[in-house]
């Protein structure tokens, strides 16, 4: 980034010497994400991040296709940044499949194809959950898909730089990533975009990212992507976080016993993620006596009312145990000590709750 402030403030559509630097630096960032994600670099499109790839894609397809009965399969665990635009797509005539979950929070493949019609134009399913980051079967969804010729999105801004997410290996027609979430600044992401899907811009304008995308690119944040997508290809550092949240979940099991749930599944899951139900516990009020700690919960507290998490909700988890959920992420920077601090920590609150 420093680079590019220094050496590439030029407007990259322009054709001098200032604007070559930045569409260089562009052109660059764009290879090293299509290297992250295994395809060309002008099938990605710079974005600013994870809910304008997931709107892009939805609403671009529904637009461009401008279907009566238009049909649209997702999930009834998907980020807001997919259900929002779900929901605003059913209020333009588009009927929303959402399938369910099993306890562990997966798809199942054969649900989806007994939801598609011929009016499907689109399947949208998340490749990692934010919550509790259960792993979908993209690859079986992505095999249905194809046989009925429908186009698959998944929004992968949870599992990029986590797990492989090589769309031709996925089987994928559209994947959204979110720089934020692989050490990128927040304001930045992308969409992948199959060659031949057509998408109808979400923001009309000069004909930046080949057409699909109007405005300035900034060389600055799309270097930071690219740097970012070419560190986080090397998922060796990601074997060290998910020994270390292997070794958070056995001493919180061993000492807690059955006072300490896991949530998602037990193996098609993120690396990085422990979300951890305290049966009887409210999940806010054991992270407030460790603010030092950065973790969310699943649940909200209404007016003395516990209300899940839709994820949660979906998963079938009890509300008693749902309040009590908790979610860790653990980075590349996350040590065994502290690891070790917020086990201990656990372990005495819940002894004195
Ligand atoms: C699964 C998922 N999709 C989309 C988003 C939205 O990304 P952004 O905040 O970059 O718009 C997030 C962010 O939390 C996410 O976890």
């Amino acid at each position: 980034m420093h680079e590019a402030i220094a050496d590439a403030y030029g407007n990259p559509s322009s054709p001098h010497w200032a604007g070559r630097s930045a569409l260089l630096m562009v052109s660059k960032a764009r290879h090293q994400v299509a290297d992250l994600l295994g395809c060309k670099p002008n099938e990605i499109v710079f974005t600013s991040g994870g809910s304008e790839s997931n709107n892009l894609a939805l609403k671009g397809l529904f637009y461009s296709q401008r279907r009566a009965q238009a049909h649209i399969i997702t999930t009834a665990v998907e980020h807001p940044a997919i259900v929002e635009p779900c929901r605003f797509l059913e209020r333009l005539g588009a009927r929303i499949t959402w399938l369910p979950v099993d306890a562990t929070g997966r798809v199942n493949p054969d649900d989806l194809r007994q939801a598609i019609t011929n009016d499907t134009i689109l399947i949208s399913i998340m490749h990692a959950n934010n919550e509790v980051g259960t792993i979908q079967p993209i690859e079986e969804c992505a095999t249905i898909a194809r046989e009925h010729n429908i186009a698959l999105h998944t929004d992968a801004a949870q599992s990029a730089g986590k797990i492989p997410t090589r769309v031709d290996d996925l089987g994928v027609d559209l994947l959204s990533i979110a720089g934020h979430k692989l050490y990128a600044p927040k304001g930045i992401g992308a969409l992948y975009i199959r060659d031949g899907i057509e998408l109808e811009p979400l923001i009309h304008g000069a004909g930046h990212e080949n057409g699909r995308r109007a405005g300035t690119e900034s060389a600055l944040l799309s270097s930071a992507l690219g740097e970012a997508s070419l560190l986080a290809s090397d998922l060796s550092a990601v074997r060290d976080i998910e020994a270390l949240r292997e070794r958070f979940w056995l001493m919180l099991q061993n000492a807690l016993g059955d006072q300490v749930v896991l949530n998602g599944h037990p193996e098609k899951r993120l690396p990085n993620t422990l979300n951890v139900s305290f049966p009887g516990q409210v999940g806010a009020g054991i992270l407030e006596k460790m603010p030092e700690v950065a973790a969310s919960t699943g649940s909200a507290c209404h007016a003395g009312r516990v209300e899940l998490s839709p994820v949660l909700a979906a998963m079938g988890i009890s509300a008693e145990v749902g309040a009590g959920a908790i979610r860790f992420s653990l980075g590349r920077t996350t040590t065994a000590a502290e690891i070790d601090t917020v086990t201990e920590r656990l372990i005495d609150l819940l002894a004195h709750a």
